[in-house]
């Protein structure tokens, strides 16, 4: 957690069901080798493997002492038990997850999680101490019927009922578009920044004006190198998600140095 300094920028790679632990070593150990302690000093990097991965990273990371941060995909919100398939909080913490990934669109479409379940599964993220990324954003008919930023401000506010202030301080929300996921298909800038400003906007309502001006709001969707730098410029966006583009070590790499020409 010292690590984690408020607002600087956080660019995180969901590898999502791709590479097993072999891969996962060799990407880990390829990008952290493709960045500079100034590149660490600036961003902080994470990677989001699936679960089978994160104790491979973490051995990494702690063996070579890497600055790279690690989180997962997905959490139980109960504590423990008869959850076949489940992995608790308690388990990730004591992989050394710092993130923790809730709510993806992903696992909104295909494991029918509601507002109530994530909102469950961030109370159980912070139960460890860790932080969650909450991941909001509308699909393309929402957004072609211009009710996006109502939206996803009301996928906001379900998400954070009831979450204490010191808990709402951790929060990183994620802005993600479902039609421009693994599309190709980037929201301009402009789109983005509308969005998540208004996310900035609500977390006064929801927290306070200082929750809401060192919270981290990333974008996500279809980010690459040749994207970040004009996505980095906006000034309510933090840092981003990154699906496709994080799997390769070197394309992750080069997103993750947006600062040196900004
Ligand atoms: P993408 O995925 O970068 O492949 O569009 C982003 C995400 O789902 O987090």
């Amino acid at each position: 957690m010292d690590q984690l300094e408020v607002k600087k920028p956080l660019i995180a790679g969901n590898w999502k069901m791709n590479l097993n632990h072999l891969e996962a070593i060799a990407v880990t150990q390829k990008l952290s080798y493709s960045l500079e302690d100034k590149d660490f000093d600036a961003v902080d990097v994470a990677i989001i493997p699936p679960f089978t991965d994160i104790r491979s990273v973490q051995t990494l990371v702690d063996g070579d002492r890497l600055r790279l941060l690690y989180g997962a995909q997905d959490i139980s919100p109960e504590k423990s038990g008869a959850y076949t398939g489940d992995i608790s909080a308690l388990m990730l913490s004591k992989l050394g997850c710092t993130f923790v990934l809730v709510g993806h669109s992903e696992r909104r479409a295909h494991h029918g999680e509601s507002d109530e379940l994530i909102n469950r599964k961030l109370r159980a993220t912070f139960s460890m101490d860790m932080v969650p990324i909450l991941c909001i954003g509308e699909d393309l008919a929402i957004r072609e019927s211009g009710e996006h930023v109502q939206y996803v401000l009301t996928q906001l506010r379900n998400a954070l009922k009831g979450i204490h202030k010191p808990d709402l301080k951790k929060v990183v929300i994620a802005y993600e578009p479902i039609w421009a996921i693994g599309t190709g298909r980037t929201a301009t800038p402009e789109d983005a920044e509308e969005v998540c400003s208004a996310i900035r906007r609500e977390l006064i309502k929801i927290g306070t004006e200082e929750i809401s001006h060192n919270a981290r709001i990333l974008y996500g969707g279809s980010v690459k190198s040749g994207n970040i730098v004009d996505i980095m410029r906006e000034p309510s966006i933090d840092g981003a998600l990154v699906g496709g583009a994080s799997l390769e070590a070197d394309e992750f790499a080069r997103i993750c140095k947006f600062h040196r020409v900004i």
